[in-house]
């Protein structure tokens, strides 16, 4: 651990806001305080511990550039893996001293997870981008439907804290999926929220675990529970599980709110092909596959535009289109109006195009 100052003066900020540009200040600053920059959040790792068997919590502390978040809502996150610059999603839970809890599933081969739940030394410096999401709960008198499936758990456990920390003022049941008993997280926290507020029901189910034939989310009955169709459904995932969750309540609740954690599986039957994606600014044109998102084919010949949940959620990968069709990956929808934005992660090519690029 760094034992410089964690405080950055002001006074240095003041000056060099007219002096230099953001990035020479940081590059500075940084060999001073990894953790003094002109305003870039960052975040220094503190902790990890186990929260499952596939699973980490990482507690990170921000600099005085992090603006906070509301519970339920997501950071992008960066971290720098075999020396390329990566960026992900996490749905942290903001501690009262300010900390950010983030809880990792090591994803099979997947660079960021695998690197955070492994390899992040204690002490490592990550970029913070603010918060987004629409996942947050502002009126006490709706009644709550919490679905979760996986790592999707992880902006419930927010969102359950943020409830419990005012009584819990509504009723709420979350029902949490995992494929196995030790996949579950926050099992003893989740149960003495429930023991300490009659309000909260939680249910636990396991997909691979025994006879577990009605523990999918399509097979689930939620007669249970009571009045469901005045429920405010929140529902966080798999994109699989989320749109399974979707058909299943689809007109008998109050609203449907969910963010994937992942694309749904497509049909690699539709949408074949490839097309050609010219590049206005660098002047290139590539053949990109009409089966994939804008983002991953632009990636896979090198082009690396901003990027961040890689799930049509915070913009950040949104870039102008001056011509052609592009498919939306979760919608099926087309669109071809000409000089619009396009978010790249989350659309396909459906014909040539020219893009702000
Ligand atoms: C809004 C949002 C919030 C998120 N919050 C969390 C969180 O709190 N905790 C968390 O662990 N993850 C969360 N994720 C997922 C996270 O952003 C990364 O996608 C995940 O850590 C895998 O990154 P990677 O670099 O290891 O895998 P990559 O190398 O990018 O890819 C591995 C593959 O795994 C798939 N994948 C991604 N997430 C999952 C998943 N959960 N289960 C199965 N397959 C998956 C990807 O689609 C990809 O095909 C969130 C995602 C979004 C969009
Ligand atoms: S990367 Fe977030 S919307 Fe595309």
């Amino acid at each position: 651990m760094n034992a410089l100052p964690a405080t950055q003066p002001r006074w240095p900020l003041r000056l060099a806001r007219r002096a230099v540009s953001p990035a020479l200040f940081d590059f500075w600053a940084t060999r001073v305080n990894p953790l003094w920059t002109l305003e870039q959040p960052l975040a220094r790792l503190v902790s990890r511990t186990a929260a499952s068997r596939d699973a980490v919590t990482l507690v990170l502390r921000p600099n005085g550039h992090w603006k906070g978040m509301r519970a339920g809502q997501h950071v992008n996150i960066g971290v720098t893996v075999g020396g390329r610059r990566l960026i992900r999603s996490y749905s942290p839970t903001p501690m009262q001293d300010g900390a950010l809890a983030i809880t990792v599933k090591a994803i099979t081969s997947g660079l960021v997870s695998q690197y955070l739940a492994h390899e992040a030394p204690i002490g490592d410096v990550v970029t913070l981008d603010p918060a987004f999401g629409d996942m947050t709960v502002t009126a006490d008198h709706e009644s709550l439907l919490l679905l979760a499936a996986g790592s999707g758990i992880t902006p419930m456990r927010a969102l359950l804290r943020e409830l419990a920390a005012r009584n819990m003022p509504v009723v709420v049941d979350l029902y949490y999926w995992a494929r196995q008993r030790d996949e579950f997280c926050f099992v003893d926290e989740l149960m003495e929220l429930a023991a300490a507020h009659p309000r909260l029901h939680v249910h636990f189910l396991a997909t691979r675990e025994g006879e577990a034939s009605d523990a999918r989310v399509d097979a689930t009955s939620f007669d249970g529970i009571g009045s469901l169709d005045q429920r405010r459904v929140l529902a966080c995932g798999p994109g699989g599980f989320v749109e399974a969750a979707r058909a299943r309540l689809s007109g008998q609740v109050a609203s449907f709110d969910a963010e994937a954690f992942s694309l749904p599986p497509s049909d690699a039957s539709e949408n074949t092909g490839e097309v050609e994606v010219h590049l206005a600014r660098s002047g290139r044109t590539l053949t990109l596959s009409r089966g994939q998102s804008l983002l991953a084919g632009l990636e896979a010949h090198g082009v690396r535009p901003p990027s961040g949940c890689r799930m049509g959620i915070c913009n950040t990968c949104s870039c102008g289109r001056q011509s052609g069709t592009t498919r939306h990956i979760l919608t099926g929808d087309l669109t071809s109006e000409p000089s619009s934005q396009v978010r790249l992660c989350v659309n396909a090519p459906g014909t040539d195009l020219i893009l702000d690029l």
